[in-house]
């Protein structure tokens, strides 16, 4: 349990949803918004929110005990933060916002305070610009809907040090959720990967080859299928690194730039590492444990297949 005090600034969608999870974890957590009456408004819609989880079984049964006494909203920015071991801010993606915003945490704040950002797209260095004693401050990227996506990007910028990288991982790990360290580059890892597909989803439709329905139904039929268990390297490395040299090479026939093959692919091949059939490629699994992956596979698919299955089709389609 984590004994944390945490100040959530911007308490909105994630930012409401960023105090849930946090106070679930054990920590006190204080939510600012541009007034306190805001900041009260959302508090009562996160708890209500809080309530449905509960109904819907996504929550755990004390959830919103826990959640009532764990957070609390504050009379002010100021408030929030003056001793709050870690703050997070989550106003709107307008770096004029975000400035004012972390200026005013900054000066408030405890010096030996960690600051988080949840910014999707702007750098976290130029949000530093803002941040008196940049070395505490981090993007700290939950994603939507923050109660129930795993994964956190954790984004230092140039002189953010250890100790503040290392606070948030340990409170976010509290929250039973995962973290990935990234460098502070646009798009950051998420968005860059999340766009890429879409650009190229787009472009398929644009040509006329496939419809945006059809291309879902590929999506989540086929390789997204995988996404939930593995990663493009642990894929890449199952399929074998050779045969991606050969499907880059088809896909040169029509854009020679756009695909051309990586050096990272080329140099593995070109060494004999061929993913986990060598026993060697982007991921190091060791060839002797080939059986216990595949059949790790196997299983994964088959229960995801009965999860979808279970779940039924999403809402999407209007119904009939
Ligand atoms: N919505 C998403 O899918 C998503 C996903 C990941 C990251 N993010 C990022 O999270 C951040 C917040 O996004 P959101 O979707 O929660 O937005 P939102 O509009 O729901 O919430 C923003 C909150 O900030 C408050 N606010 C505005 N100006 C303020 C100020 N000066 N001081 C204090 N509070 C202020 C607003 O009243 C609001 O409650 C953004 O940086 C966004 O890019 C959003």
């Amino acid at each position: 349990m984590s004994t944390q005090t945490i100040a959530v600034v911007g308490s909105g969608y994630m930012g409401g949803g960023i105090a849930q999870v946090l106070a679930l974890s054990g920590a006190t957590v204080r939510i600012a918004d541009i007034s306190e009456e805001i900041a009260r408004k959302n508090y009562e819609r996160l708890i209500d929110e809080a309530r449905q989880f509960v109904a819907d079984d996504l929550f755990p049964a004390d959830a919103v005990e826990r959640i009532e006494a764990n957070v609390e909203p504050a009379a002010s920015i100021e408030d929030a933060v003056a001793d709050a071991d870690f703050i997070e801010e989550a106003v709107p993606e307008k770096i004029e916002i975000k400035h004012d915003t972390l200026r005013r945490i900054s000066a408030a704040a405890r010096p030996d305070a960690v600051i988080g950002s949840n910014t999707s797209t702007i750098l976290i260095g130029s949000l530093a610009e803002a941040v008196s004693k940049p070395e505490r401050f981090l993007g700290v990227h939950f994603s939507n809907p923050a109660p129930f996506i795993p994964g956190v990007e954790l984004i230092p910028h140039e002189t953010t040090k250890e100790t503040a990288i290392e606070t948030a991982e340990e409170l976010v790990a509290a929250t039973g959720k995962e973290t990935a360290r990234v460098k502070d580059s646009t798009g950051f890892v998420l968005n860059r990967l999340q766009y890429a597909l879409f650009h190229e989803a787009t472009q398929i439709v644009e040509e006329g080859i496939a419809t945006p329905e059809d291309i879902d139904t590929i999506v989540r039929t086929t390789f997204g299928f995988r996404l939930p268990v593995f990663g493009p390297f642990a894929i890449a490395d199952m399929a074998g690194l050779d045969v991606y040299s050969f499907c880059y090479a088809s896909l040169q026939t029509r854009w020679p730039e756009r695909f051309a093959t990586p050096e990272s692919l080329k140099e593995l091949v070109d060494a004999g590492k061929f993913g986990t059939k060598s026993g060697a490629g982007y991921l190091d699994v060791p060839a002797e444990r080939t059986p216990e992956l595949v059949a790790y596979r196997n299983k994964a698919y088959v229960a995801i297949k009965k999860l979808m299955d279970d779940l039924g089709p999403a809402p999407i389609h209007p119904t009939s």
